[in-house]
């Protein structure tokens, strides 16, 4: 049987799955008298069905809607709670990828014990809360409804973040506030649905709620639709990249190794999450204006004479040019017109110098050197890890931001230096149109999974 291979991962994997357990031994004995025992199937049920519906988004995150069927369940005063919410959280939940075991079976029992201590903690809110106010009292029920959703919410989120942080070893504030931020909106939507679904339930008819999933599917239409314009987005800004790498001699795949190196390094020296996303798609676009640059020069094999070196440092502002115009990649412009600027104001175009460089540009510098040191190239190896390090600390406050060559050697300190090991993709080769097929067929999704 697999573990998982971290030590604190498998300490809150063990945590969550106990402390889940125990709360459903404690809430199911001694059985309640009460329960009803079509209720528990209708409201499983509904839950298992809105489960089945989950979409999966960009970065291994899975936005789901069956917080509203759960949260039905916990509003549901028809239901034995807190017995038949924990129930519902285990049971309601399961998904075809667990049954198939595309996520490992710890994995799975992780995700529904803890639906089973978020759907406690719902309902502890709710029986601390409900007594506080009049049946009657708008402010006071909307009140317990946010109450509840909160602690439903806050709990699930809490819970993924401690499990993910235990994995990756990044700071657990850091991911909690990325998490909380995408969670909520999507969640509290669903939080006064599911106690519309309660109360429809409960005075029309248990029927009449699944009319709520009109609004459940449209939410589930609106994630996938942003899940599909993001790989759109990252697809064609990856096929961008490799049509640059194709044309220059590159090794295939630089830019897209520049690309990780910078969003890495940018992580490490704390960004925020949407300057590192723009770190790294400039990572990935950062010569796209070469492009403009003449064939003779860009794959010249020589040293190039000042005329044509005057030519070639012209690429960044045709980079610049290329990106402005399209509204998605304007926040790029600034970061690929000035990633040869170097620290000292030596470098080019405008011979900025320091923090007048955008930090984006000064990490994507390091990233770039780093990559071109550290891969094999057609007419020279690479020079390991140790020497390149070498270099970018020899030029450091010349060329290259120190803190930033720092923050890069601390990252390969922790990681190691195959963090950013290359797999060995083939240079671009033009390919006859048999031979494209013939790889196709035997890779039809390599593009898709590169660019997701
Ligand atoms: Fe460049």
């Amino acid at each position: 049987m697999r573990l998982p291979a971290n030590r604190n991962e498998l300490r809150v994997v063990l945590a969550v799955i106990s402390a889940g357990a125990l709360i459903l031994v404690r809430v199911s004995l001694p059985l309640p008298n009460d329960i009803d025992v079509v209720r528990l199937i209708f409201w499983t049920g509904v839950t298992l069905g809105a489960a089945s519906l989950s979409v999966r988004l960009p970065a291994g995150l899975v936005a789901s809607i069956t917080t509203a069927p759960i949260l039905a369940a916990v509003f549901d005063p028809l239901l034995a709670n807190p017995f038949a919410a924990c129930w519902i959280g285990l049971l309601g939940t399961i998904e075809i990828r667990d049954i198939r075991r595309e996520i490992p079976w710890y994995g799975s029992l992780y995700n529904k014990f803890a639906n089973v201590i978020s759907a406690f903690a719902a309902s502890l809110a709710l029986l601390a809360t409900r007594p506080a106010f009049a049946q009657d009292d708008p402010l006071g029920t909307t009140t317990v409804i946010l109450i509840v959703g909160l602690a439903f919410i806050t709990t699930n989120v809490f819970l993924a973040v401690m499990v993910v942080s235990a994995r990756t070893a990044a700071p657990i504030t850091r991911i909690w506030a990325m998490a909380i931020r995408d969670a909520l909106f999507g969640a509290t939507a669903q939080v006064f649905i599911g106690w519309l679904m309660a109360q429809v339930g409960l005075r029309v008819g248990l029927w009449a709620t699944l009319l709520f999933m009109v609004p459940l599917l449209l939410a589930r239409y609106s994630f996938m639709k942003y899940a599909e314009t993001r790989a759109l987005f990252f697809g064609t800004v990856s096929a961008l990249s490799q049509a640059i790498d194709a044309k220059d001699g590159f090794t295939r795949g630089h830019a897209d190794r520049v690309s990780r190196i910078a969003g890495a390094i940018a992580r490490a020296m704390d960004l925020s999450e949407k300057q590192i996303e723009q770190i790294e798609l400039a990572g990935m676009l950062h010569d796209i204006g070469k492009i403009g640059v003449e064939d003779q020069i860009l794959m010249k094999p020589s040293r190039l004479d000042p005329h044509e070196q005057e030519l070639m440092r012209r690429h960044p502002i045709y980079g610049a040019s290329i990106l402005e115009p399209s509204e998605s990649l304007r926040p790029l412009v600034s970061l690929v017109l000035h990633h040869h600027e170097n620290y000292d104001g030596s470098g080019y175009p405008e011979g900025r110098k320091g923090e007048d460089i955008p930090l984006g540009s000064r990490i994507i510098i390091v990233a770039d050197a780093y990559e071109a040191m550290t891969s094999d190239r057609i007419y020279r190896k690479a020079i390991g890890h140790d020497r390149a390090m070498e270099q970018l600390n020899r030029y450091k406050g010349i060329q290259f931001d120190p803190k930033v060559v720092r923050a890069l050697a601390t990252l390969i300190e922790n990681r190691g230096a195959q963090a950013f090991e290359v797999s060995a993709l083939p240079p671009i080769n033009y390919e006859t149109l048999a031979e494209l097929r013939k790889r196709l067929a035997r890779e039809p999704l390599a593009r898709d999974a590169h660019a997701g």
